[in-house]
């Protein structure tokens, strides 16, 4: 998975397509791992058309624009890329070529109309519940020529409609996302998720299961299941009942071949005790947490609406590490919330070192159009929130280093997802996620084996096979 958080560019490539009647579809995907997700199933829905994944824009017949509106100029973002993708249509007009531009995911959800009026060009719009309709509005698009924008909130489940599909949707074959959860109806202050994303809704158990199966039987061994709030999971069971994510994540892992279960993002509000418990019974149940914490003072919590105080929130971390003395946590923070003060951000700082975290990622707070916090008084100026978001991340930098550090020299288990950066090297993921690089044969990819580790380097850790002589 590689976690690739919000703002990270990424590019999907997903294989498969008839090979008649070929067309070329070329997705950029940017923001949350959901994107991710979601980018691989627009790929899945456009297969049977003959879309088949294109390396570069400029040979594909269509082009999708998967956006993140969560921080930052999120909408300029969108229309300098479009101008990009504009000139690339214009020209391949001039070879007598079509191009559909395709403008998805939460930015299209707020802008959808804006977009269509500034960039006219683009042939679709519609948002992250809409896409199982793709087909209907590319023949609608191609029959009309002109421009089609679905970004409702439609009364069925997307995930009802999307055609099944044996393809693991991240690169590798060995690891994957699974959404199992999408909205939210938590409003913090500064999010603009709710509104991108609408509310709380669950897979039901059955979906989730089949496509976890499916997963597996094409090679997959470890398993993140995506929501905006994972945990707040609620889906209709076989058995009529109201599932759990712990009692969802149990029966995930007697899938045969699913070694690994990982869970983000998780909101402390429902870390509820049968998932804490979860984490002491469940083995495949890697022991490592996103759980977003955001601030440290309890002021700044309330503004933000978060639902629950730093306190409990060292209390949920004392549970979950009383049952899983491994457990390693990361988090998401934001720094210069409306109102807060040196007093405040002190109290953040505090709850980082009193916690420990093992990976983090730091934010200064963004004003985003329309939600509460952004007409709030009291915004932090922006000389302030940069001499805080680099104190913050000084001290994050430090325990993610001490905890790498804490591994050298243990034996760990890591599950071989691709040949590494230098010849002859392999490279896995450790049950904290972080990369871990050796020396051994390709063979071995797919499986997972225990590794010493012997050095920590900035962002990974190299070791060596335990037992070498054996594999080689
Ligand atoms: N559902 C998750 C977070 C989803 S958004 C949760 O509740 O924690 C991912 C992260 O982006 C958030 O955790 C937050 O740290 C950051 N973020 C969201 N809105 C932001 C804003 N307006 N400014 C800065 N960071 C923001
Ligand atoms: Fe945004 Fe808060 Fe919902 Fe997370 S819980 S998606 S931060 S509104
Ligand atoms: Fe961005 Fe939407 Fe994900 S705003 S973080 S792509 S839910």
């Amino acid at each position: 998975m590689g976690l690739r958080h919000a703002g990270a560019p990424a590019i999907m490539t997903v294989s498969n397509a008839p090979p008649s009647s070929r067309r070329g579809l070329h997705v950029i995907t940017w923001g949350c791992q959901m994107n991710v997700y979601d980018s691989a199933r627009m790929s899945d829905v456009l297969r049977p058309l003959g879309y088949q994944p294109v390396d570069l824009p400029d040979s594909a017949d269509m082009i999708i624009l998967n956006t993140c509106h969560i921080r930052d100029k999120a909408a300029e973002k969108v229309f300098s890329e479009l101008g990009r993708l504009r000139k690339i249509k214009e020209a391949r007009k001039e070879n007598g070529e079509q191009t559909i531009i395709a403008v998805a995911g939460c930015v299209a959800q707020a802008e959808g109309q804006e977009i269509l009026t500034r960039a006219p060009y683009v042939d679709i719009v519609l948002g992250p519940q809409t896409y199982h309709r793709l087909p209907e509005m590319v023949a609608r698009a191609a029959r009309a020529g002109g421009a089609v924008i679905d970004t409702e909130f439609p009364a069925e489940q997307k995930f009802d409609f999307l055609p099944d599909t044996a393809a693991p949707q991240t690169p590798g074959n060995y690891t994957a996302f699974l959404t199992i959860q999408e909205g939210c109806d938590k409003f913090c202050s500064f999010c603009v998720v709710p509104y991108t994303r609408g509310a709380e809704s669950s897979r039901s158990v059955t979906s989730v299961l089949a496509e976890a199966k499916r997963m597996a039987d094409s090679g997959v061994r470890e398993i993140c299941l995506l929501g905006q709030n994972v945990n707040a999971y609620h889906g209709e069971g076989p058995d009529g009942q109201v599932w759990t994510l712990a009692r969802l994540a149990a029966t995930l892992a007697d899938i045969a071949g699913i070694l690994r279960i990982r869970y983000m993002t998780s909101h402390p509000r429902d870390m509820d005790d049968s998932l804490i418990t979860a984490h002491r019974d469940l083995p495949a149940l890697m022991p490592f947490l996103h759980l977003p914490v955001q601030a440290g003072s309890d002021r700044i919590l309330q503004a933000m609406n978060r639902g629950h105080t730093a306190d409990d929130y060292r209390d949920i971390v004392r549970r979950l590490r009383e049952v899983r003395p491994d457990l390693a946590l990361s988090s998401d923070f934001i720094v210069g919330h409306p109102g807060e003060t040196d007093e405040d951000f002190e109290a953040t700082m505090q709850l980082v070192r009193d916690v420990r975290f093992a990976l983090a990622y730091s934010f200064k707070y963004s004003q985003r159009p329309g939600t509460p916090a952004a007409g709030a008084p009291f915004q932090v100026p922006e000389d302030v929130k940069d001499t805080r978001l680099q104190a913050l991340q000084a001290l994050l930098r430090e325990q993610q280093d001490a905890f790498n550090d804490t591994l050298v020299g243990q034996t760990i288990p890591v599950l071989f997802t691709g040949e590494g950066r230098k010849p002859g090297q392999i490279t896995g993921r450790s049950p904290w996620l972080q990369p871990v690089h050796v020396s051994g044969p390709r063979h071995l990819i797919g499986q997972e084996l225990p590794v010493r580790i012997t050095e920590r380097l900035t962002n990974s850790l190299g070791g060596i096979l335990v037992e070498e002589t054996v594999y080689a």
